[in-house]
């Protein structure tokens, strides 16, 4: 038996880059129907990385976000991972980086997580029932996920790119999501769908391949959740959850998991519940592109953000798939409060507030991103948590929090 504590995400931090590229302007570039990009793929805009962001500014802005939000100076945080698969070295975790840059107290446990996009909700299970099991001893988790998506320029993936973090406070008593102990479905399996190999900045993907693989898992994952709950009494299995977000590398992604997992319910009209599952979950999504391991977090986010108060109180449904692949199926209650506590971060304005980029201005921000890990540190304004550059093979970033 699990100890019957109520742990879950106490708050939310999100970050992403102020400078985004319209999906209709790439695809005028690429001689390709804009239709194809906005609603064959669900994709409006990407965000696309500044020179000095990388995964690690991210995060830190993301983390700072989750902590400020929760009014904690960092001093209650037991446990701080950061799960991404675009690190920043073979060695150091993006997690020390962020220690540092936040000024956080050096009793605590400070790792990376890695696995695609599943890496982040590796990190969390972990560290929630670390929570659980009572080894915390009150302490909170902070658990980061944090990626700058990219494939090449004119590849089949280049309109799924994206780049963002989510940051999750995780404690006990939450004040946004309490997620469900012991009920978690799990599926995993050795396929190559999408990786990066060790020596490549882009990662190479087996496009439609990697959408059969998603699917596969997540009806592995569901199954599995399926029996640990038991199955519905009445109606539809997926109709005991007021809302589902999916892992969202292209809006179209999600369409299609919950056309399967309808199915799966025996939903003869697997497509007419979506609007009102899963519908607030892509619209943040959808502006910003894929950010691999914070993809569900995000959609996570947008339908926080984005729906009414009467979601409080009521389960949804979380799906995560990384490449590779590993998926898991869980759920969570909505705090009373929680949808007050997200709008409040303002994302929607924050969005809205962002500089649109040209196609010329992004294929050099692109081919500029190549020198990146190995230029020399640029003199840069001193702004929080800038990457400046290498120095005696040690990456440098600019003022922090002390
Ligand atoms: P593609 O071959 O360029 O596109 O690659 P397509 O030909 O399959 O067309 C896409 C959709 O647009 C289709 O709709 C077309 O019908 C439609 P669907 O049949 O899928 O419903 N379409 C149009 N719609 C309107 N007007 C038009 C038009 N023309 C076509 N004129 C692909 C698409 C997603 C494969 C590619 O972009 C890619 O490889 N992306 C990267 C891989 C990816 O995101 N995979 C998702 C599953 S794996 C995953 O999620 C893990 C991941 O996040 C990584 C990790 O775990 O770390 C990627």
């Amino acid at each position: 038996m699990l100890p019957s504590r109520s742990v879950g995400i106490d708050s939310i931090g999100v970050a992403f880059p102020a400078q985004y590229l319209e999906l209709a302007d790439l695809a005028e570039a690429r001689g390709v129907a804009p239709s194809k990009f906005v609603d064959g793929l669900g994709i409006r805009r990407m965000a696309v990385p500044a020179q000095d962001e990388d995964t690690v500014t991210l995060a830190a802005r993301a983390a700072r976000e989750a902590l400020q939000h929760a009014s904690s100076s960092g001093e209650d945080v037991g446990l701080l991972a950061v799960g991404t698969e675009t690190a920043v070295d073979h060695s150091k975790p993006v997690a020390s980086f962020v220690q540092g840059l936040l000024g956080l107290p050096r009793a605590m446990r400070v790792f990376e997580t890695k696995h695609a996009c599943y890496g982040g909700t590796a990190a969390l299970q972990l560290a929630l029932d670390w929570i659980r099991s009572g080894s915390a001893r009150g302490k909170k988790a902070l658990v980061i996920c944090s990626d700058i998506a990219r494939y090449g320029v004119r590849t089949a993936g280049e309109p799924t790119q994206g780049a963002g973090a989510v940051a999750l406070l995780l404690s006990e008593n939450p004040r946004i999501l309490q997620l469900d102990a012991g009920q978690s479905g799990v599926f995993a399996q050795d396929v190559n769908d999408f990786w990066r190999p060790l020596y490549s900045k882009d990662a190479v993907v087996d496009g439609h391949y990697s959408v059969k693989c998603y699917l596969e898992a997540l009806e592995g994952a569901y199954r599995d959740y399926q029996s640990l709950t038991g199955p519905a009494s009445e109606g539809f299995f997926s109709d005991r959850f007021a809302a589902l977000a999916y892992h969202v590398p292209y809006g179209k992604m999600a369409v299609k998991a919950h056309r399967h997992l309808r199915g799966l319910d025996g939903d003869p009209t697997p497509e007419a519940s979506f609007d009102r599952l899963v519908g607030a979950s892509l619209r943040f999504p959808s502006e910003i592109g894929n950010v691999y391991t914070g993809s569900l977090y995000l959609a996570l986010t947008s339908l926080l953000a984005t729906s009414g108060t009467e979601l409080e109180g009521q389960r949804v449904g979380l799906f995560s798939y990384g490449s590779g692949s590993c998926a898991e199926f869980f759920s969570g209650t909505v705090c009373a409060g929680a949808i007050a506590r997200m709008q409040s971060l303002r994302i929607a304005e924050r969005l809205a507030a962002r500089r649109k980029l040209t196609v010329d201005e992004y294929e050099a921000i692109m081919a500029a991103r190549e020198r990146m890990d190995s230029r020399a540190p640029e003199a840069a304004a001193p702004a929080p948590f800038q990457y400046l550059g290498v120095e005696e093979h040690r990456r440098t970033y600019g003022p922090g929090l002390s």
